[in-house]
């Protein structure tokens, strides 16, 4: 089980800064299990959190997280894998992955405790984009490009339109709506072209950014928000 330290775990939920988190602990104002807790003392998921006498109620709160992952880490709830997704978030909160992406594809992935959510928002109703940077062995001609644009024949039937833009000689971005498995490695097969690099950089208006791979951080409000409207206006073009 995993385990934060009180005061990290008292600033990821917006109780105190890690440096007011500490005054609290030192002046005996926060509670683990009904005990006083120390500077360094961790917290797991089970435990009761008490601060100035109010419980935080850990298994109410929703934890909502953007992780840029490394090429080798497995996309699975599976602990027992050493690399698997879930070991580089150091939260207490038993979370679990939003789709997945393959263990050679790096980039944006989001988890969650919130059940609800994840089923909801990778409904392709929501039609929430999905944005890849694409490397491939060879340069895709316009032509190709335009076929991954209005579709490609994969065994479950044609993929609907993208969105699609060179990003440089064998490089390009694509935005697509839905999420079959491998799609994006399939599409490119499909036109005789192997992908050597693949990274999601967008997940409708969450955006990986500048977030160094490996690192995770909680989503803004507003990011949820979005993510659970119906996103209605994102025609591809
Ligand atoms: N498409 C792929 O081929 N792989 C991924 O990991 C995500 C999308």
């Amino acid at each position: 089980m995993k385990e934060t330290r009180i005061n990290k775990y008292l600033a990821e939920r917006g109780v105190a800064s890690r440096r007011e988190a500490d005054r609290l602990i030192q002046q005996g104002n926060v509670l683990i299990n009904g005990k006083r807790a120390e500077l360094g003392s961790v917290v797991r998921s089970k435990d009761r959190v008490e601060v100035d006498g109010e419980l935080l109620d850990t298994r109410e709160q929703k934890i909502y997280i953007a992780l840029n992952k490394p090429v080798g880490y497995i996309t699975t709830t599976d602990v027992s894998k050493t690399d698997n997704v879930l070991s580089l978030v150091d939260l207490p909160e038993r979370l679990y992955p939003i789709g997945r992406l393959d263990v050679a594809t790096s980039g944006l992935l989001l988890l969650t405790n919130d059940g609800e959510f994840a089923n909801k928002i990778m409904h392709p109703k929501y039609g929430h984009e999905k944005e890849y940077e694409v490397t491939t062995d060879r340069p895709l001609t316009a032509g190709e490009q335009a076929a991954l644009r209005n579709g490609v024949r994969l065994k479950e039937g044609m993929t609907r339109m993208a969105r699609v833009r060179s990003l440089g000689a064998s490089k390009i971005q694509i935005a697509i709506k839905e999420g079959k498995n491998r799609q994006v490695r399939r599409m490119l097969s499909v036109l005789g072209h192997r992908v050597t690099k693949l990274k999601r950089v967008r997940i409708g208006s969450v955006a990986l950014g500048s977030l160094p791979s490996g690192h995770w951080r909680l989503l803004k409000p507003k990011e949820v928000k979005s993510l659970q409207a119906l996103n209605q206006t994102a025609k591809i073009s």
